[in-house]
């Protein structure tokens, strides 16, 4: 059997593309997540291009113990140290490093000949085998590169120690047929290819994505470069849940492979993607839409009560789909809101659960049914763990039809203080944020603005995901809030996001 080896790129490649940004602790959590999930490498960032960036790869490669954790680096001194020197904590990291071997990238992008192309890929991992035993290297471009230069690229990035070498469908142009002679043609071709894993990394520009991956693979690809939920650069990449589940499900096609992924946690792995992101997936997504195991027309809905496999190919708990059942309710105790807590991956210091407790009470009073996406707000929202300058105390709107919207609003400050103040507003989330700035002597321009309903039913919570850029600072910053009054969970994503300013502002100093 031949091992696929699954490269999560959720945290580099999935955080690139715009709406789609995380704190730190947001990417430790998820990492710790891909690393139950089964994940064998998790890309946590690119160190080179932000101090951000440089602290996720530095703070994931702390807590991953069992995964490789890889930084991405240009081909260039600089680049790949700053790589290692974020990686170097980590139990099993690796350095990947790319450079594009396309005509089109190497004379309009870098101006450079193959000859110097192929010259500073050498280099490259050659200084990145100094400091890592794990190096990869990626030919950006790959797929529209000309096979001949191609080949000597790899072969040579090979003698040099690369011990895997990736070749990205970068602008996600192929085809499925395609795909599999391009990775025939390099299996065929390169003499000291069975010296390195090959692997497969394609944008899902045509939505050709998932196809090409398993296109590869079929070809001998070993190695699959992919991201939950599919997110990624422009239409995305390779969705993981995807791929696990067509090699899973259609054995037949794939024989001879085998996956260390634990499927059931794929659910709960996308779940805490789009809690973390404020990105919903489409209903009908495969593996983990809302609607992926649902079924509505009545012949279908008869046809699954008499026999299961009539209309279905796999079951809703091999991903860990789960039941929607009500979790728990107003007269739950602090042990089943605990255990119900850390069956959903979250652990919580002493004073974390016990802020959490309370909040869950207080929902309880407003709310009847308390389900697993509640608990998960709760957790993500209020009662939060990470550092606060100002937290909210009170807040009061008035507004309607044929009246100047305003508000008062106390906020309180980290010594304890807390500071009172008013505004007007064109609406009431205009007046909100407005209050805020006046007390928290900000300036923020809002970039993006959403609300979702966190459960089904008219007393569901709201969240409210946004980002901002404070005091022209040159960066967004992302905010999250819930309450099950929306204008409340409003200016808690906006003290969300301006706490979040805040600290990467004191970080830089
Ligand atoms: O799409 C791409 O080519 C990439 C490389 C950096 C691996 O993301
Ligand atoms: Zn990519």
């Amino acid at each position: 059997m031949r091992k696929l080896v699954f490269f999560d790129t959720t945290l580099r490649d999935g955080e690139q593309a715009p709406g789609f940004s995380m704190k730190t602790e947001e990417k430790i959590r998820l990492a710790l997540q891909l690393e139950k999930l089964g994940v064998d490498v998790i890309e946590a960032g690119f160190p080179i291009s932000s101090p951000g960036d440089f602290e996720a790869v530095q703070k994931v490669s702390e807590v991953i113990t069992e995964s490789s954790v890889c930084g991405l680096s240009r081909a260039a001194r600089k680049d790949i140290e700053a790589a290692w020197e974020a990686l170097k904590g980590a139990r099993k990291p690796r350095i990947h490093t790319f450079l594009a071997t396309s005509d089109i990238h190497m004379k309009y992008k870098l101006q450079k000949s193959r000859e110097e192309v192929l010259s500073m890929a050498v280099d490259a991992v050659k200084l990145a085998v100094n400091l890592c035993p794990d190096v990869e290297f990626s030919a950006e471009d790959a797929t529209r590169s000309d096979p001949e230069f191609l080949y000597k690229v790899i072969e040579e990035v090979i003698k040099a120690g690369a011990s895997t070498v990736n070749l990205p469908d970068t602008v996600g142009y192929a085809t499925p047929e395609d795909m599999y002679s391009f990775i025939s043609g390099v299996m065929n071709n390169v003499p000291n290819i069975d010296k390195a894993v090959i692997s497969t990394h394609n944008h899902n520009d045509l939505g050709l994505g998932v196809a090409n991956a398993l296109a590869a693979i079929r070809a001998g690809a070993s190695q699959i470069e992919c991201t939950i939920n599919g997110i990624g650069e422009r239409a995305g990449n390779a969705a993981l849940e995807e791929i696990v589940m067509a090699v899973n499900v259609r054995k037949d096609r794939f024989p001879d492979v085998e996956c260390s992924i634990n499927t059931k946690e794929l659910y709960r792995t996308s779940r805490m993607l789009t809690n973390i992101t404020g990105v919903e997936v489409q209903p009908n997504k495969a593996v983990v839409g809302k609607n992926a195991f649902a079924h509505e027309a009545g012949i279908h809905q008869d046809g699954v009560l008499k026999e299961r496999t009539t209309y279905e190919i796999m079951t809703a708990e091999s991903v860990g789909f789960p039941s929607n059942a009500l979790v728990l309710g107003k007269h739950s105790g602090r042990n089943a809101f605990t255990t119900r807590l850390k069956e959903l991956g979250y652990s919580l210091s002493p004073e974390g659960l016990e802020k959490a407790f309370a909040e869950f009470k207080d929902l309880a009073d407003k709310k009847k049914e308390i389900y697993d996406e509640d608990l998960e707000a709760i957790v993500l929202g209020r009662a939060a763990e990470h550092k606060k300058y100002y937290e909210l105390e009170y807040v009061g709107f008035s507004s309607g039809t044929g009246s100047v919207p305003t508000v008062t609003m106390k906020l309180r400050r980290q010594d304890g203080s807390v500071i009172t103040d008013a505004s007007i507003g064109d609406g009431p989330v205009h007046a909100a944020f407005r209050t805020v700035e006046r007390i928290c002597g900000a300036e923020g321009r809002l970039k993006s603005y959403r609300i979702n309903a966190v459960t089904p039913g008219k007393d569901a919570q709201g969240e409210v995901t946004l980002t901002a850029e404070f005091d022209g600072a040159g960066f967004n910053v992302g905010g999250k809030g819930y309450s099950t009054d929306v204008l409340v969970a409003s200016v808690e994503a906006y003290l969300d996001a301006l706490n979040g300013y805040l600290a990467k502002k004191e970080n830089l100093k």
